[in-house]
């Protein structure tokens, strides 16, 4: 079976079989989205009301200025994999609860074992601190952390702050695209490794 059958099977069967106690209230799941072949995933918070409407991750405020900045260095959203640690929109966009990013943790960890990407790219605390508990985000953006995490297929981890945190705030907005800017140059390295 070809990777993208996979992955359309894998999100298949999690949207069947996931027990997030969030689907009593979201209107939908939203699996990942991009291409199985990425050697970047990106990886958000939990689905907003857009995302919730449409089952798509990332297409409201903060998934265009995303889009954006993938432009900038000349990336499309087909040339990488977009998803969150959560997949059911919390109730009114509050934070998701540790108990319900547990409780869809697997799904991301098969997402990540298909698609085997080079470098996985965090999207604000939430995503930093699932896979750095201790860290904080102010000290690690625009960083490279390396972890060998048991299930997870890379060690690369880069650290970015969430483009909706950066999207009304000018000097976080500056940082983050600086940060985002480094992608290509810090991608090459990985791959000449
Ligand atoms: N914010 C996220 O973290 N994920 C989305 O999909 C949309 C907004």
């Amino acid at each position: 079976m070809n990777k993208r059958n996979a992955l359309r099977d894998l999100h298949s069967k999690w949207l069947i079989d996931s027990t997030c106690t969030l689907k009593k209230t979201a209107t939908q799941g939203v699996p990942g989205d991009g291409t199985p072949y990425a050697d970047i995933v990106f990886i958000g918070e939990a689905p907003g009301k857009k995302e919730d409407e449409l089952g798509i991750p990332f297409v409201g405020a903060a998934g265009k200025f995303l889009d954006e900045m993938l432009a900038d260095i000349h990336l499309k959203r087909n040339d990488v994999y977009i998803t969150n640690i959560v997949k059911y929109r919390p109730p009114d966009n509050r934070d998701p609860l540790e108990k319900e990013k547990q409780e869809c943790n697997q799904w991301l960890i098969d997402e990540l074992n298909l698609i085997q990407p080079t470098l996985i790219i965090t999207l604000g605390r939430h995503a930093m601190n699932n896979f750095f508990p201790d860290e904080k985000i102010s000290n690690t953006h625009g960083t490279l952390l390396n972890k060998k995490i048991p299930g997870i297929p890379t060690k690369n981890f880069y650290i970015l702050y969430h483009p909706a945190a950066a999207l009304y705030n000018g000097s976080l907005r500056d940082i983050l695209i600086k940060d985002f800017k480094k992608i290509p140059k810090l991608l090459k390295k990985l791959r000449a490794k």
